[in-house]
This record gives C-alpha cells, structure tokens and sequence, in this order.
C-alpha cells in the first residue's frame, strides 16, 4: 500500500503504546496524563443528561453550527477572564478536545518543511499533530521559568521559514513547570518583532495548587497573534471531547473554515451537557474538589520521592497541572530502563526522550500523580527508588 508521505513521517506515539500495558490491573501507572475517574461527577451528569434530553432533545440530537453552541461560548468567554483575557462569543470556537486545535494550528500554518518552534521538552501530542503537516521543529532551550528568551531570539533569527511558536506556559506537559510573568512578556515582544504568531496550549491552568494564577499570553496580546487553546479534558471529563479555541476573529475564521471540512461541529449533545452542568451546578466547587485531590496527591508523590528516590535523582515541584519531571543520572537511559521497570516492579513512567523531537536527552521521566489512589502513589515511588538504587548503585 501507498500512504502519502504527510502519514509516513508520523510515528505511532509511544505514550499510546505504553498506555496500552500501563492500563494493566497489576501496573501502577505513572504513565499517562489521565484524570482520577471516582472524581467524575457521574450522579450529576445522570441528571444533566436527562434535563438535555428533556428539555432540549431535538436540537441535541441534530446539526448544529460549527461555531459552537451560544450559551457554553458565553460561558468560556467569562471564564477567560480568569486568565486576564476580555473576550466574548464571537473569538471563541468549540473544537473536539484541545487536541484539535493543535491539529488546526498546523493545518492552518504550515506548509511542508515549515519550522515550529517549541519548548525543550514539550508535548508529544501536539509534535504528532505538526508531524502530520510535514512540520520540522526547532527546540528552543528552557530553564525553569520558561523559554530563554536569548535563545528564543536567535531562533527567530537564524532558523528560515518559522510558522508559529507553540509553548504551554502553565504547569508544562511534561516538565510541570510554569512561565514566569517576564518570560512570558519576552516571548510576545519577540512574537510581535518577527511578526510571528503563538499557539498557547494551556490544557492545565485551572488546576493551580499553590500561589496566583499568571495571565495568559494571549492576554499580553496586543497584535492579534495568539491563539490560545483550552479544555475541558482536565477539569471536567475527556470523554465529552470538548476544548475551544480563543483566537482574534481573523485566525478563527481559518480555524471555523478547516473544522467543517473536518469534523463539522462538535458534539451538540455534548456542548449542551457541560452547559447545563455550570448553570445547574457550581462549577467551581467541582473544579476546587479536583484541585483538592490532586494537590494532596502531588504533595505525597513529592514526599515519597524525596524518601525512597536516591540523592542524585532530581524532580521538578509543579504549582499545579497532572506531571512532575525527573531527571537521573546520564548514566541510565530511561527508555532501555522502562520494559524492566514494568516487568520487575509493575510501575510504569513515561521516558522522557519521548518529549524531545529532535531527540537527544535519554535520562528523563515524566511521572503522573492525578490518576493513582494515594495507596499506590507510595508504593510506586518506593519501588521506582528501589530500582533505581540498584540501577545507580
Ligand atoms: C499539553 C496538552 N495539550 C493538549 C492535550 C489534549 O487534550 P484534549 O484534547 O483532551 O483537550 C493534552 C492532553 O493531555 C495536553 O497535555
């Protein structure tokens, strides 16, 4: 069979694969970027589905724009301004999960061979997306504030054919870090200098844990070149597969245009279940109960790693967000590591290397602590320490 050349260059993603083993019932999956499920709010949404049937039926079941349905781009709109954001229905586009937007943003900008530049790490999902449009990616280095803005600069300058610039500047898949407010203010001047727009992929903002949540990019915004992709994977439930996108009116449009080509609309059943849901119910108590669990579930993932992780091992300690980022000595390479780790302590991670797309670093793990019970947090911390013990010796 002949496959064209855009589907070739795309490797199946390894996250996928392991998540695939990860999902075992013996396995205490660290793996992947999954909610805790018994915080669904499964008795709600038995009600909420009911009052759309109800009340709404017809319309729930039939076509619907592909903007989006009214009262739940209100409600986002709104809802942006927690992010330092003045918007309204009209920038804002429901799209199938904030997956789609990145799957946009290369459909809208690139032609093959084009360059993105991105954070180094960052987040496998959305190289696979540009992969598909045969886009080349240039790592821009990172520290713990965000990018360099030196070498962001250089970047831009010495690197032909720059499309956009992608980061995730709250609580980062996979480092856990967040973008300080100078570093963000940085990579919109230099955006503005080259006239170079940003897709800001911020999947994870809401769930904050500790001090005050810093305005978005696209909230520095002043030429209209932010696009800023949400969800409402982390905060409610993934499977409605419902995220947006808040963009200036003119990339929307290109966004509008290439998403009836695609998919049509999203979910109306969907659109008006999360909209009945926030009017219902209050939607910030539930996002609270989330940050709640999770918050403890960071803080004991933090301590046992400090306890059972030998001295030459470092991690990162997110303010909010699903992920911690470890690094352990050059010596170990964490994706050789991972089929015995599964096989010897039934834990599972995700290597690291996965996250750079031009390759390169080999002694890094991404490790999740929304999805497992506080149980097993510890017990897998303590095992992944033994090993590594042994491993370092
Ligand atoms: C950084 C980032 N972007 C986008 C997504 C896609 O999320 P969804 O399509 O469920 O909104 C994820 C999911 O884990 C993510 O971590």
């Amino acid at each position: 069979m002949k496959y064209s050349k855009r589907v070739v260059g795309v490797k199946a993603s390894e996250i996928r694969e392991i998540l695939k083993l990860a999902a075992r019932h013996d396995i205490i999956s660290f793996a992947g970027g999954l909610p805790a499920p018994e915080l669904f709010p499964i008795r709600e949404m038995e009600e909420v589905s009911r009052t759309v049937l109800e009340e709404m039926g017809q319309e729930a079941l039939q076509y619907s724009p592909t903007e989006g349905y009214e009262p739940l781009r209100d409600f986002i709109a709104g809802r942006m301004a927690k992010t330092g954001v003045k918007t309204d229905r009209d920038e804002i586009l429901i799209i199938s999960g904030s997956q789609q937007g990145l799957d946009f943003a290369g459909k809208i900008f690139l032609d093959p061979g084009d360059t993105v530049l991105c954070e180094s790490p960052t987040y496998l999902g959305a190289v696979n997306a540009f992969r598909a449009y045969e886009g080349n990616f240039r790592e821009v280095a990172t520290d713990n504030e965000g990018m360099i803005p030196e070498d962001l600069e250089k970047a831009l300058k010495e690197t032909p054919d720059v499309k956009f610039i992608y980061v995730i500047p709250d609580f980062q898949n996979p480092s856990g870090r967040t973008w300080s407010l100078d570093r963000r203010k940085a990579l919109v001047e230099l955006a503005n200098q080259y006239g170079i727009p940003i897709v800001e992929d911020n999947p994870y903002g809401e769930l904050i844990y500790e001090g005050e949540r810093l305005p978005s990019i696209r909230s520095l915004d002043t030429k209209g070149l932010v696009m800023f992709l949400g969800t409402f994977s982390k905060t409610f439930a993934p499977g409605l597969r419902i995220g947006w996108i808040n963009a200036p009116k003119e990339i929307l449009a290109k966004c509008i245009m290439v998403k009836q080509s695609s998919d049509v609309q999203s979910s109306s059943i969907s659109q008006r279940e999360i909209a009945v849901f926030v009017e219902k119910y209050d939607f910030e108590k539930h996002v609270e109960k989330i940050k709640s669990t999770y918050r403890k579930r960071r803080d004991l993932m933090m301590d046992s790693m400090g306890k059972y992780f030998p001295d030459s091992v470092e991690w990162t300690h997110p303010a909010g967000g699903l992920f911690t980022w470890v690094i352990v000595p050059d010596s170990i390479d964490t994706k050789e590591l991972m089929e015995r780790t599964l096989e010897e302590t039934k834990v599972a991670y995700v290597p690291g290397a996965s996250f750079f797309p031009n390759g390169g670093v080999k002694n890094t793990m991404r490790l999740n602590f929304s999805n497992m019970p506080e149980d097993k947090i510890v017990e897998g911390i303590r095992r992944l320490g033994e090993l590594l013990k042994r491993e370092i010796g």
